[in-house]
């Protein structure tokens, strides 16, 4: 989730570009930086930390009035700690060309023993810089920029928006995009590059929205849009955008927990970017190779992550047949623990600064267990002490209610259990390609269906706003995903919610069930479908309302059947999760509710 722009114009363009990157700032950030061309050379300029502190090295740089033309970043680390050196801009090895980029180069460690072998050196530990040193390479070999970029992106791996300037041109930026965001803005004798709208919209609103696989090349007055691969010229038509700024950095969204729900087939692809072998379709976690595999894997967390750790519990146990258990960690921290050899503790946080989490960690390490941490944050405390990460590719997450974090995780712990599963040849091939592949196409699959999800969830939304209480219920996999549902429509509707497994239900709260205590229910096509059946005919025998996400083709009689397409078992949870959090979105939308700043709570619970 780096934010890029470009600028070439009549304007002194760094301030134009920090502007731009202010605009962008929602987008979070651990370091940003600029280049332009000065006196004939690059000048780059970067710091770690906030953008104040870019603007106050950029004090000390001397002139950066005078060029008409840069670029400039905000970085999200994806791979290597919030450092200058791996801020971007990146140089090439002749010092001739920056770039600056967002995505994931998934083959960038092969690229880099191949630039090594030519005698190249590296700076950073990150993927951009050594791509951008092969587009260097490129250059040294065709002589033109575009034929460069080209000829390197043919080689790269991943996802990818950058963006590029020349010495040698400096008038001159060029730039692709491939499933990352890319837009051009066009001005009058000015043009624009960013990864989002907000970045130029005070300077123009005509927007050529860059497509996969597309290069451009922008001057002060002109522009090119061209195939990357064979750069053949592409016509396309400009559009007006009509969103002011905080409408654009929500992209179109009302609120930035619906954008971040919508991104959640993005989140699975960048987390499964550089994961699977493409020849063997094995699992790659390098960053736990060291690792093996668990006698016992603890999961220790808070939340909603520690949501994902359950599901993540009932996946592992079942494909790789290692015991889990999962802590709560304002719980485990006091509870002197039994930490026996063997055991792994594994940390799950969006934030990496969870306050009890941490806490578990560093309890843990005390005791000498290997900690793994699985974090969203690079460079967050959780990233710094764990003995080994995992990071889960989900972006900023800026809606206080978290959603595709939970995902991302889910993906992460999916991997490990295959990688177990694998490692101790426990995967029948049939079952290991139903997976791999079912969650590959998941992204494509998501993408068709959310927008009638949330046209379901907002029909459900008015029929069941007036609830003052609601009860989640599922069993297995589905139960942790029942208890995440009620906890999104409590934080954000303050709708009272329990999430229970279903079978517990007789065990007290089926006291509670009238037609007033509405009763959401996971009921899919798995094996325990006849129980939890069961479970809601004992609901409607007392007089209880149902919605209840279920398959195609499944027999069973509820209020709201909210039919959902069928998947192979372990990848249930990722379509009823959007569900659940659509459901919730949209009462307490419906409600009026301050859907992405709920009362009383906080992103990151740093006190205990
Ligand atoms: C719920 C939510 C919280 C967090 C919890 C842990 O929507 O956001 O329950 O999941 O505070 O936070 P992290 O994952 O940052 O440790």
């Amino acid at each position: 989730m780096c934010g890029i722009i470009g600028y070439c114009g009549h304007r002194p363009a760094v301030p134009v570009c920090m502007e731009g990157l202010k605009r962008l700032e929602y987008r979070g950030y651990d370091s940003a930086g600029v280049a332009f061309v000065r006196q004939g050379e690059i000048a780059v300029i970067k710091a770690p930390g906030k953008l104040s502190a870019l603007e106050e090295a950029l004090e000390h740089a001397g002139n950066v009035m005078n060029a008409t033309t840069a670029l400039a970043h905000t970085r999200w680390a994806t791979h290597g700690a919030p450092t200058t050196g791996n801020a971007h801009p990146h140089l090439d090895a002749g010092r001739s060309i920056a770039m600056v980029h967002n995505g994931i180069i998934e083959n960038f460690a092969e690229l880099k023993q191949e630039l090594l072998a030519e005698g190249l050196t590296f700076e950073s530990d990150t993927d951009t810089e050594v791509l951008t040193k092969l587009v260097g390479w490129c250059r040294a070999r065709t002589g033109s920029m575009r034929e460069a970029l080209s000829m390197a992106l043919s080689r790269a791996e991943g996802a990818y928006a950058v963006v590029l300037l020349c010495k040698d041109r400096p008038g001159r930026l060029w730039a692709a995009r491939k499933q990352s965001p890319l837009v051009l803005g066009l001005g009058v004798g000015e043009n624009f590059l960013a990864s989002d709208v907000p970045a130029f919209l005070p300077y123009t609103r005509e927007v050529v929205f860059i497509d996969d696989g597309e290069m451009v090349i922008i001057d002060a007055d002109r522009h090119e849009i061209l195939d990357a691969a064979t750069l053949a010229p592409r016509e396309k038509t400009p559009q007006t955008i009509t969103w002011d700024v905080q409408a654009a950095q929500k992209g179109g969204y009302k609120h930035f927990m619906l954008k971040e729900i919508f991104e959640q087939p993005k989140v699975i692809r960048d987390c499964l970017a550089g994961r699977i072998d493409h020849a063997s379709g094995a699992v790659r976690l390098p960053e736990i190779e060291a690792l093996p595999v668990p006698g016992r894997l603890v999961i220790v967390a808070c939340g909603t992550s520690s949501y994902a750790g359950l599901w993540g519990k009932q996946i592992i146990e079942k494909l790789a047949r290692v015991p889990v258990d999962v802590c709560i960690a304002s719980e485990f921290r006091y509870a002197d623990p039994i930490l026996a050899p063997g055991d792994q503790v594994l940390v799950v946080s969006q934030s990496g600064e969870t306050a009890d989490t941490l806490a578990g960690l560093r309890l843990a390490r005390e005791r000498g267990v290997p900690v793994i941490g699985l974090c969203n944050v690079v460079g967050s405390s959780v990233d710094r002490e764990a003995d080994f990460v995992l990071h889960t590719q989900a972006g900023p997450e800026i809606s206080v209610a978290s959603t595709k974090a939970m995902c991302s995780q889910m993906v992460m712990l999916l991997l490990l259990a295959l990688r177990y599963a694998d490692a101790k040849g426990l995967l029948s091939r049939e079952d290991r390609a139903a997976c791999i592949e079912g969650v590959q196409a998941m992204p494509k699959l998501l993408d068709d269906h959310l927008p009638f999800m949330r046209d379901t969830a907002q029909r459900l939304a008015r029929t069941y706003s007036e609830a003052t209480s609601f009860l989640y219920l599922g069993r297995g996999p589905a139960w942790p995903l029942a208890l995440e549902g009620a906890l999104k429509l409590k934080e954000i509707s303050y709708i009272h919610a329990e999430g229970y497994p279903a079978g517990e239900m007789k065990h007290g709260p089926i006291a509670l069930i009238d037609p007033k205590f509405p009763t959401f229910a996971i009921a899919l096509a798995d094996e325990l479908f006849g129980k939890v059946k069961s479970n809601l005919i004992e609901v409607q025998a007392r007089g209880g309302r149902i919605i209840a996400l279920t398959n195609p083709g499944l027999d069973l009689e509820v209020d709201h059947p909210w039919v959902l397409p069928q998947v192979f078992w372990p990848l249930a949870g990722f379509t009823a999760l959007p569900a659940l959090q659509l459901f919730a979105y949209e009462i307490a939308d419906y409600l009026g509710k301050d859907v992405d700043q709920p009362r009383n709570l906080a992103k990151s619970v740093t006190v205990e």
